[in-house]
């Protein structure tokens, strides 16, 4: 299998596996293993699965279509006036898992709430279209999906029990961003919101992305870590300037015999999958990991992946790893979440790290033609670089970039994360405050504390939870700074 899936790692935790996963596979389990670790039981039958119908198109009313959104409900923590939370799913299918541990089940817990969980259209069970052309794709947007999560809210708080009831979103990542402009566009619905690791800026050229990595590295890594990166990939490049060369690479680092390695994407391809390694570990790791991953690299000349067969590049019937960009493109498309997100990149979010910035290891040549590329082969040529800019702008246009007009948002990031990158880092005003928690990666606060977490993301946990309590008005709760330390 192979698919491009760096555009994809934007997930708090993706269930499927679209990662570009360079030996990762491992590690990728043990994230999962993390979330598990922090669930307390793993009773599920106080979880109702729900559906409800929405229009196809909620900006033209005349389109008289519709299909079934599916959601999730808990409402065994509830009491009379609690409050309403719901989880917001981003670019995945939805897991019951946020609605038995983690920041959202212990507010329900704390607060008397009801817990809700929805699944954004297009992904999981919560399709509109059994298949994903692109004529079929063109009522796939962030906006749609705000006004579907809107009527939902609206039609469950009209049941009399939840008249007085707030409302509190939470999402992250990409879903983080939801959270926070549902606040934006639907203030008399949403009383707060957490928006934890989101980028809400839209950028075309994500350069950024692996300059942080970089960064990570050169913090939490071994003193010779940057310089063993460096030489890595140098040597890499120093094997596509020969025939040669390219023989000796494709046998070192098993790519296949007939993946023609003399093409440019293939090439890009290569250094993608090679450099999301750092990629992965930075957005989802913690100091530790970073360490171990320069010790295991120490001492390798250049080959420093494994053959793992969860790696997207990894053909598993030959045994080899297969960096054929039109094949990569067929197998995007059997995917349907793949599709659907690389889509929403390709129409409204952009965010693709290329290697424009100098200020990294991994040499310059993931040049962004390679993710226009990607975007016109998938669905077609009007999907062009051109058209990428202009959803770019229009994304941030419409719900204000870095200052969204919003109060009663907290922004929450990881400082290892590099998409905190594209992110609000400083408060935008008492009531739109932002956290940067040291030593964290991505959507960490979302999940339940657990033995090796930084203090300061406790925390953090701790204060997010208190803002909220305080925003629906339950303020009789103890103010951060008075939490005591057991340690
Ligand atoms: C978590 O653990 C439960 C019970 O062992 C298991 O059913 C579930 O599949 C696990 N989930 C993940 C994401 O590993
Ligand atoms: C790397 O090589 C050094 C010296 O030969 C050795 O002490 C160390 O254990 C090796 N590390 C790994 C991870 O193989
Ligand atoms: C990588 O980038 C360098 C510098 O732009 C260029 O000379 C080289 O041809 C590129 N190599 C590959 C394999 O793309
Ligand atoms: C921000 O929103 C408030 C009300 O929600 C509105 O009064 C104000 O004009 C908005 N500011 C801008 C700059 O749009
Ligand atoms: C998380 O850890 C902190 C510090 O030990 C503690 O005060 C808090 O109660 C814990 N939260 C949960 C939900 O266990």
């Amino acid at each position: 299998m192979l698919f491009i899936g760096t555009n994809i790692i934007l997930a708090c935790i993706s269930v499927g596996f679209g990662f570009v996963l360079n030996g990762l596979g491992n590690r990728y389990r043990h994230l999962l293993q993390d979330i598990n670790s922090t669930l307390t039981s793993f009773d599920t039958s106080s979880i109702k699965i729900k559906w409800i119908e929405q229009p196809l198109d909620h900006f033209d009313k005349k389109n008289i279509n519709t299909w079934n959104m599916r959601y999730m409900e808990r409402l065994d923590k509830w009491k009379k006036d609690g409050p309403i939370y719901l989880f917001m799913y981003g670019e995945g299918e939805a897991s019951q898992v946020f609605l038995q541990t983690g920041i959202l089940y212990e507010l329900a817990e704390e607060t008397n709430g009801a817990m809700l969980l929805s699944e954004h259209r297009y992904y999981g069970k919560s399709k509109p279209f059994e298949e994903l052309t692109t004529e079929n794709l063109k009522f796939l947007s962030s906006r749609q999906a705000l006004a579907d999560t809107a009527r939902l809210l609206e039609l469950v708080k009209s049941e009399p029990q939840y008249e007085n009831s707030k409302i509190v979103v939470v999402g992250g990542s990409y879903a983080g961003n939801l959270a926070a402009w549902m606040r934006l566009l639907y203030p008399n619905l949403i009383n707060a919101a957490i928006a934890s690791s989101a980028p809400v800026l839209a950028k075309k050229d994500f350069y950024e992305y692996l300059e942080h990595v970089s960064d990570d590295f050169e913090q939490h890594g071994t003193e010779d870590c940057m310089e063993k990166i460096n030489e890595i990939f140098t040597t890499y490049e120093k094997r596509f300037r020969t025939v040669d060369g390219i023989k000796q690479l494709k046998k070192e680092e098993y790519i296949c015999e007939d993946t023609d390695m003399t093409k440019v994407e293939n090439q890009q391809l290569f250094f993608l999958d090679k450099s999301s390694a750092f990629m992965y570990i930075a957005q989802y790791g913690n100091p530790d990991v970073i360490k171990t991953y320069c010790e295991d690299i120490k001492n390798t000349s250049l080959v420093f992946s494994s053959k793992v067969d969860e790696n997207d590049f990894y053909d598993t019937k030959n045994n080899c790893y297969d960096y054929e960009f039109e094949e990569m493109i067929q197998n995007t498309k059997e995917i349907d979440w793949l599709v659907s997100w690389t889509y929403q990149t390709c129409t409204e979010f952009s965010y693709f790290p290329s290697t424009s910035s100098n200020k990294h290891p991994f040499t310059d040549n993931i040049s962004m033609d390679l993710f226009y590329k990607m975007c016109t082969k998938t669905f077609g040529p009007n999907f062009d670089e051109k058209r990428i800019e202009a959803g770019v702008m229009e994304t941030n246009m419409m719900y204000g970039g870095l200052t969204p007009n919003v109060t009663k948002v907290v922004f929450v990031n990881g400082d290892l994360d590099p998409y905190h990158r594209l992110s609000i880092l400083e408060d935008l005003s008492y009531e739109a405050p932002a956290k940067v928690i040291p030593r964290t990666s991505h959507c960490r606060d979302l999940f339940s504390n657990r033995s090796g977490d930084p203090e300061e993301l406790i925390e953090a946990r701790y204060y997010i939870k208190y803002l909220i309590k305080k925003w629906i008005g339950l303020g009789d709760y103890n103010k951060p700074n008075e939490i005591k330390h057991t340690t």
